[in-house]
């Protein structure tokens, strides 16, 4: 048999064995072809063996024949193992072999996390948590805590009123008033939430935000125990080299008052943009709460005292992530929430 006739009797073999390779459940069987016609004994390479005995006139046409067919039969062996492989038993063109398109999954809220790592460090100590409403009065918010009426504290926070009563509370500071009138001393325990002001909107402040509260009230409590917890704190949160120190401040509802600073975390004290080059970075007021505090909860002066502390928590989370603008917590940009 001549060449030309080789190559044509391999040329319609390989059709009727294509044709024949018509269900699903024939996917091998086009490995068997791949097999029978391409691989290194099959009946193409045989095909090219007869090369040799073709006229040298001849041969690069045949030559060329056979380069052909070789490509159209590995096409339409591919063509088919793809098929075939994307055809399940039920005739669904799935591979459920391929991995998956990956769910967009959602991340926690960067505020959560530092209040969650806040309260977890607080409750090892013993703390309980405690929340008080946002819709307040101006009783809870301010007379209650040493403010009264044209008190010059009263203009350090702008108020959103509701009625000329009822406020949307402008700290945390109230949940200790609620937190004592229902509770007898001893007491200890921290009141996270939502805070409003009536602030202009900038990178620094934004008109609502949260805060942290806490209570702690015992007999003979001390400045020091204010001092050792809140370091202790300060630590857990920012790292075990941090330092803090404690400046003199006032608030109407503590006495003596402070503020505590952190020793820059990103400059390590050396002075930078951040700490605007002092070095320290402020992060809460503290205090002992102020006998008149407890004469409004009916506690009694003589025999309890106590400190209280109060926190911003946006300003912890830029602060530890490094964010330079309040307004991302706030504008729900996921390119932004998925660092976290
Ligand atoms: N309420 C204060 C504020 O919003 C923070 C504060 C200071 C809370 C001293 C306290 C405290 O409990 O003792 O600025």
């Amino acid at each position: 048999m001549s060449i030309s006739d080789q190559i044509q009797k391999v040329r319609l073999e390989f059709q009727s064995d294509l044709e024949s390779l018509s269900s699903a459940s024939e996917v091998d069987a086009a490995d068997d072809l791949r097999i029978k016609y391409l691989g290194r004994k099959g009946l193409v390479a045989h095909l090219f063996g007869q090369l040799g005995t073709v006229s040298k006139d001849e041969r690069p046409e045949m030559g060329q024949i056979l380069n052909s067919l070789k490509t159209k039969i590995t096409e339409q062996i591919d063509g088919v193992a793809t098929f075939h492989g994307n055809v399940s038993k039920e005739g669904i063109d799935t591979d459920f072999t391929l991995p998956g398109d990956p769910l967009p999954v959602g991340s926690i809220h960067p505020l959560s996390q530092i209040l969650e790592e806040i309260k977890s460090i607080f409750i090892r100590l013993g703390f309980s948590v405690s929340y008080g409403p946002e819709i307040d009065t101006e009783f809870y918010n301010f007379e209650a805590l040493n403010i009264p009426q044209n008190h010059p504290a009263r203009d350090m926070q702008d108020t959103f009123y509701i009625t000329d009563e009822i406020l949307m509370r402008t700290h945390t500071s109230g949940t200790l008033i609620h937190y004592m009138e229902t509770h007898d001393p001893p007491v200890r325990f921290i009141g996270p939430g939502r805070v409003y002001r009536n602030e202009d909107i900038s990178v620094r402040s934004y008109c609502l935000f949260h805060q942290v509260e806490g209570l702690y009230v015992d007999s003979g409590v001390t400045f020091s125990e204010l001092k050792g917890t809140l370091g202790y704190f300060a630590r857990e949160l920012f790292g075990q080299n941090v330092k803090t120190r404690f400046r003199p401040s006032y608030f109407p509802f503590t006495e003596p008052s402070a503020e505590m600073d952190v020793s820059c975390i990103f400059c390590k004290a050396k002075g930078c943009s951040v700490c605007k080059h002092a070095g320290w970075l402020e992060i809460l007021g503290c205090g002992m709460v102020d006998p008149e505090v407890f004469k409004s909860v009916k506690y009694d002066t003589d025999k309890w005292t106590g400190y209280a502390f109060g926190m911003g928590i946006e300003r912890m989370a830029m602060l530890k992530y490094g964010v330079q603008d309040i307004r991302l917590f706030y504008n729900g940009d996921v390119r932004f929430l998925r660092q976290f």
